[in-house]
């Protein structure tokens, strides 16, 4: 089923993502590290991505896919954390531990052996999808490679594949090769229409922290807005959801 999946990182947005339609929530690392003041290079523990999609899970009845970059040193313990909370999926990539950063920036950057990478996610497990991201793209190795990787990882139990790209060139195309779901994420490419990549061969798009750059810009406008007029009133009219909206996302007190 094609799916279109957007970022939560808290349990209203989550819900917010369900009223609204859409297929699923893909919890970044990118943002969680961000909203705990840290960078996106591998810092995040295990700990706080449980803390942060616990109460997502328990929120929506969609799938919620975790991204868990490197997997948190032992990938079996991982697997079995998120699929005891309830995730649908975990997506690991094939960054080397030691080396992780952001994909959005920087350059060629040594990946971990891919038959390493294929070892570390031959995983058994109940219901939960393993989801196997290549970097391969984004760092320069060209589609011959990534092409490479991603057979190697369905081979070894991938679930889902991600050829991570972060320019339209990198998009790979043709995936008739694919026996699993293909899943992509277009974070630098917002020109990227869902009906397209679906048609193109693609199972899931992942709108990976489009939510919580909307609540940023709309933080600091109704901050400024605040500030030159001295009180709440345009807020209130203009910029912010009612105290029913909030409420009414919150379940009943009893
Ligand atoms: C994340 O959301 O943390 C991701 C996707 O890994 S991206 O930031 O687009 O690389
Ligand atoms: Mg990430």
């Amino acid at each position: 089923m094609k799916q279109i999946v957007i970022s939560a990182g808290d349990a209203i947005t989550a819900k917010i993502i369900e009223q609204e339609g859409f297929g699923g929530i893909w919890i970044s690392g990118f943002e969680a590290s961000a909203r705990l003041g840290l960078a996106d290079n591998g810092s995040l523990t295990m700990t706080e991505m449980l803390n942060v999609a616990r109460p997502i899970i328990n929120s929506v009845r969609i799938p919620v896919y975790v991204d868990v970059d490197t997997g948190y040193g032992n990938l079996t313990r991982t697997v079995a954390e998120f699929e005891a909370i309830g995730a649908a999926g975990i997506c690991v990539e094939d960054n080397l531990p030691t080396l992780k950063q952001n994909s959005l920036w920087g350059s060629k950057i040594p990946l971990m052996d891919y038959k390493e990478f294929g070892n570390k996610i031959k995983i058994r497990r109940k219901r939960i999808k393993i989801m196997a991201r290549t970097e391969a793209l984004i760092r320069g190795y060209g589609f011959k490679e990534a092409k490479k990787r991603l057979l190697y990882y369905q081979e070894c139990g991938a679930d889902m594949l991600v050829p991570h790209a972060r320019h339209i060139d990198q998009i790979i195309s043709d995936l008739s090769w694919a026996k699993v779901p293909c899943v992509i994420i277009p974070t630098k490419m917002p020109e990227c229409c869902n009906a397209g990549l679906f048609t193109m061969g693609y199972d899931m798009v992942v709108w990976a922290n489009h939510t919580e750059r909307v609540k940023i810009k709309a933080v600091r406008e109704a901050l400024q807005t605040l500030k030159k007029e001295d009180n709440a009133l345009s807020i209130e009219s203009n910029l912010s959801a009612t105290l029913d909206d909030m409420r009414n996302l919150t379940p009943e007190a009893t």
